[in-house]
């Protein structure tokens, strides 16, 4: 297959592959489709790409698209004529693909993080002029997004990282979206942004201008820690109500689903739901009980990690998701450990089946407030560290339609920081620590149930020991202080008078007076 820009110089300004072109065939384009330039283009056509480009062609906006592999741009045409005739025009060079948007150029990539990335913007940059705009639109760690603005900027180009959720539903139909760099480059795109993003009816469109630097792409990280935390305390009362409550997997999907209509109501609530109604089409039974339990993962839960340590913010509820994947990938050292530890865990207890199901959607949501206040602070802290001045408000907005973590009760949080846009917590915002109250005895109730029976709820006992640790006054931190006093003279403060102190305590403790 030929470029046809590069073969009709005289054509340089024109579209290559027409959605609308007969069978999609790029060999002779008709005169009608010699229009003008596209509004912007997007590199790299797998199905998030793909799903992007027809959705901001179904918009309105008219679109260029390449891939190196070339079948995935003919792919995508045929697509866009299947799908309405959309305005989307397919090139197999990047010279024709890149002539073939209006200046000052946007080219949105959805690539693999790393490499690749760097890959496509060496190719892409080869022909885009001062004033142009590349958009990393995947899962990118932040400072890599910061490094390649930089090079841009020399270059004269500007740069985005946005963060993009929804899987490829969200991208095809609205997902959520969290752009950070150049606000040139997002004022140069809002419109399409706008409408390309889910919308929400009274809270608008799931897209804002993050910050400045890699804001979005950091953002979008601590999204998918929060993430891993809904992922796994769901889990969690899945076992909870299985193995203790003895519900069926009919029963659960009931659950889910009433659950969905409360204030759990989310897109993760929803597809568990919908996950326990689906019957093997290998064999007996449910498809759930077939699944190999290990998780996989991809990275962005492990850096929202990383980073709460570099930032010494607490996150435990989102930690023990993480290594609960960890845990989950050691399937052969748990089947042989469980012939060691062989026994009968359950406590016996008479459960009533009703109550269970209560205490458990209680104490699902009451953790799953601690690890959305653990998930915020890490952005806070990393906003105040690098000057971003992000709006933690407008965050949860964004993130109520589109996303994975889409939920009414992001409203709610939205509605916190509206109130008080210094909260230094979740927690003590009155509403949401009311809801904490009135859920604490049904939380404590189901997380010693699951241990009295031998179930780990790591995501739920790590919720809950946050939430114990920050509503104490005082903690037994007074004795690890001593300790270090005690064998490396770190020194301690005193609760009643200031300043700095060391004590000898070996001495003192061995002198024979
Ligand atoms: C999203 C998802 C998306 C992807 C995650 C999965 O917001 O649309 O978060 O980005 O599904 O990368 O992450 P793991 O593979 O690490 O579970």
């Amino acid at each position: 297959v030929r470029s046809f820009a590069s073969s009709h110089p005289d054509l340089r300004r024109s579209p290559g592959v027409a959605s609308g072109g007969a069978g999609g065939g790029i060999e002779a384009i008709p005169a009608r489709y010699k229009m003008a330039l596209t509004r912007i283009g997007l590199a790299g056509l797998a199905v998030m790409g793909q799903n992007l480009a027809l959705n901001i062609a179904e918009k309105g906006f008219p679109i260029s698209v390449y891939n190196r592999t070339t079948s995935k741009v003919d792919e995508t045409v045929q697509r866009a004529k299947l799908e309405g005739n959309l305005p989307l025009y397919g090139f197999h060079d990047p010279a024709s693909f890149v002539n073939s948007i209006q200046k000052p150029r946007v080219v949105i990539m959805l690539v693999k993080a790393g490499a690749p990335v760097d890959q496509t913007i060496a190719t892409l940059a080869a022909h885009l002029e001062q004033g142009d705009c590349i958009v990393d639109g995947g899962n990118e760690w932040y400072e890599n997004t910061e490094r390649r603005e930089k090079a841009m900027e020399e270059r004269g180009l500007l740069y985005l990282g946005m963060g993009v959720s929804g899987g490829e539903e969200g991208a095809r139909h609205g997902p959520s979206m969290m752009p950070g760099g150049s606000l040139e480059a997002y004022q140069y795109i809002e419109d399409i942004l706008l409408k390309v993003s889910a919308q929400v009816p009274d809270s608008g469109p799931c897209v804002t201008y993050i910050g400045k630097g890699g804001s979005g792409n950091f953002v979008k990280m601590v999204h998918n820690g929060i993430e891993y935390g809904d992922m796994q305390l769901i889990a969690e009362a899945y076992d909870v109500l299985k193995s203790v409550g003895k519900l069926t997997n009919g029963e659960l999907q009931q659950v889910f689903a009433e659950w969905n209509k409360g204030e759990l109501l989310s897109f993760l609530v929803e597809i568990t739901a919908d996950i326990f109604s689906i019957k093997d089409d290998q064999g007996e039974g449910y498809l759930v009980d077939k699944v190999l339990d290990k998780t996989g993962m991809k990275g962005t839960g492990k850096w929202t990690v990383q980073q709460a340590a570099e930032l010494s913010v607490a996150a435990p509820t989102i930690e023990a998701s993480l290594d609960s994947r960890f845990l989950s990938g050691l399937k052969d050292e748990r089947v042989a450990a469980s012939k060691i530890f062989q026994g009968d865990y359950s406590s016996g207890e008479t459960v009533n089946k009703a109550q269970l199901i209560e205490d458990v959607r209680k104490a699902l949501y009451a953790s799953k407030i601690c690890s959305y206040a653990q998930g915020m602070n890490i952005i806070k802290a990393k906003s105040t560290e690098k000057g971003w001045g992000l709006n933690l408000g407008e965050l949860a907005r964004i993130w109520k339609g589109g996303c994975i973590i889409r939920a009414s009760f992001l409203d709610r949080i939205k509605k916190a920081y509206d109130r008080n846009g210094e909260l230094a917590n979740l927690l003590i915002d009155p509403e949401f620590a009311q809801e904490i109250m009135d859920r604490q005895a049904a939380w404590r109730r189901v997380v010693c149930l699951a241990i009295n029976n031998g179930v780990s709820t790591p995501g739920m006992s790590a919720s809950l020991a946050y939430f114990d640790s920050y509503r104490r006054d005082r903690l037994p931190a007074n004795l690890v202080q001593a300790q270090r006093d005690y064998f490396g003279a770190h020194t301690y403060e005193r609760v009643d008078m200031p300043g700095s102190f060391h004590t000898e305590w070996y001495k003192i403790a061995n002198s024979k007076i």
